[in-house]
């Protein structure tokens, strides 16, 4: 698969999925910020809403910030809509891994409130996997306390995936269904134990050069300064992921297939679609391919925008959201940060959720959707 080697070079590390799990990552380099993050709350009503900070690594990875266990451990994490489990690199990986060497690592041994729970995992992603064993802990994330979180503590990461990224760990914020058996997922505790008012999470992301303003996540409801106009409701279609449905999609005007179901992934950087579907699209924007790699004019008034209809209202994304610029044989060319996977179903990833602010109503098994504001907030 040259096309994936390619991207690997320049730093898209580009999944063929054939996992249950999609993921696409950038390079990452040094992270040294802290984000700030701050709490809604009501001492009388308890947490209504809980803000979490993001920050933006070259518009690609979108992380934030959570503590574990007593005294408090610090971790970057990916907050991930396209998974449901939650870990942490453990303190026990072994010297050779240099992958987990490389990132922080949680010490259970520094924690009072550690509690040992000795089962094994392993969890695939599109491009790599994690092994190690699950553990109990407080977590600390934006002002509010989790007591009691499953957790992976991951002994090997695989290289290809998670060297190079800023973040350290991940949490899921998909579907109980997909998480370990007898788990209360993150947003399990969140919901259930009423740290928050509504079972609802929103996703801000920001496209900045600026890496401390990547957006936010907001736990238990939605801001409505965030996006323009109404949120456009549809509910989900499907029972793991995050997913919705799309009755077509056009290309400049021209319509392509018929109902196709999408998962909203955060942990995704890409716009992933089924290979007819996308051979069909790169049909339809001009491009010429070298080395089997598609490249587009960097001109963006070439190039024909993309609809994507959900809920019978169409989500644009144009050529400035879709082309990406990326180093080809020593030369600087455009491509589309689109992706064909090996399944019947589309991924919208940062691509799409930069352009839109979305909401995930875990109660009423729906998602709104919004034009997201970029300047300012
Ligand atoms: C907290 O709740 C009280 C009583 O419901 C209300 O008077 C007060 O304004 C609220 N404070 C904040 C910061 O929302
Ligand atoms: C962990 O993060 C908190 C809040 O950002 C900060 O105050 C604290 O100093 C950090 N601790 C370490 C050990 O970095
Ligand atoms: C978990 O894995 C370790 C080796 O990594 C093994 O020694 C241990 O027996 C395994 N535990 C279970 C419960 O499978
Ligand atoms: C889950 O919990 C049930 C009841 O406590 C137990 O019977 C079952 O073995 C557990 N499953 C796993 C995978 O731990």
């Amino acid at each position: 698969m040259p096309r994936v080697q390619l991207l690997l070079l320049t730093g898209l590390a580009l999944t063929m999925a054939n996992g249950q799990q999609l993921r696409v990552k950038l390079r990452a380099r040094e992270n040294n910020q802290h984000s700030s993050s701050f709490l809604d709350s009501n001492s009388t009503e308890g947490y209504k809403k809980l803000h979490l900070i993001l920050q933006n690594r070259d518009n690609v990875e979108y992380y934030g910030e959570v503590a574990v266990g007593t005294p408090k451990q610090n971790f970057s994490v990916i907050f991930d809509t396209g998974s449901s489990n939650t870990w942490f690199p453990s303190s026990n990986c072994p010297k050779r891994n240099l992958v987990c060497q490389r990132h922080k690592r949680y010490n259970s041994a520094r924690s009072r409130t550690y509690i040992p729970d000795g089962r094994n995992f392993t969890l695939w992603y599109g491009t790599g996997n994690v092994i190690g064993y699950l553990s109990q802990d407080t977590v600390h994330f934006a002002g509010a306390t989790i007591p009691g979180l499953i957790f992976g503590e991951t002994l090997f990461q695989n290289q290809n995936a998670f060297d190079s990224v800023a973040f350290d760990g991940l949490v899921g914020l998909g579907m109980e269904v997909l998480a370990w058996k007898n788990t209360t997922t993150f947003l399990g505790h969140l919901c259930s134990e009423h740290l928050i008012e509504k079972c609802v999470f929103s996703v801000h992301l920001r496209n900045s050069e600026d890496k401390s303003a990547g957006g936010e996540i907001l736990f238990g409801g939605f801001d409505e300064s965030l996006f323009e106009g109404q949120l456009h409701f549809v509910p989900i279609t499907r029972l793991n992921y995050w997913a919705i449905e799309m009755s077509y999609v056009s290309v400049g005007h021209k319509l392509i297939g018929g109902k196709m179901n999408a998962i909203l992934d955060t942990g995704t950087s890409l716009i992933l679609m089924p290979q007819k579907i996308y051979n069909i699209i790169l049909k339809i924007i001009p491009s010429k391919t070298e080395g089997g790699f598609f490249i587009l004019s960097c001109e963006p008034e070439t190039l024909p925008d993309v609809e994507l209809f959900i809920g019978g209202k169409p989500f644009l994304i144009t050529p400035d959201d879709y082309l990406v610029e990326v180093d080809f044989r020593n030369r600087k060319v455009c491509t589309p940060a689109f992706a064909p996977i090996k399944l019947d179903f589309w991924v919208l990833g940062d691509i799409f959720l930069e352009r839109y602010y979305t909401v995930y109503d875990v109660t009423e098994r729906k998602i709104g959707l919004a034009k997201a504001v970029q300047s300012g907030g």
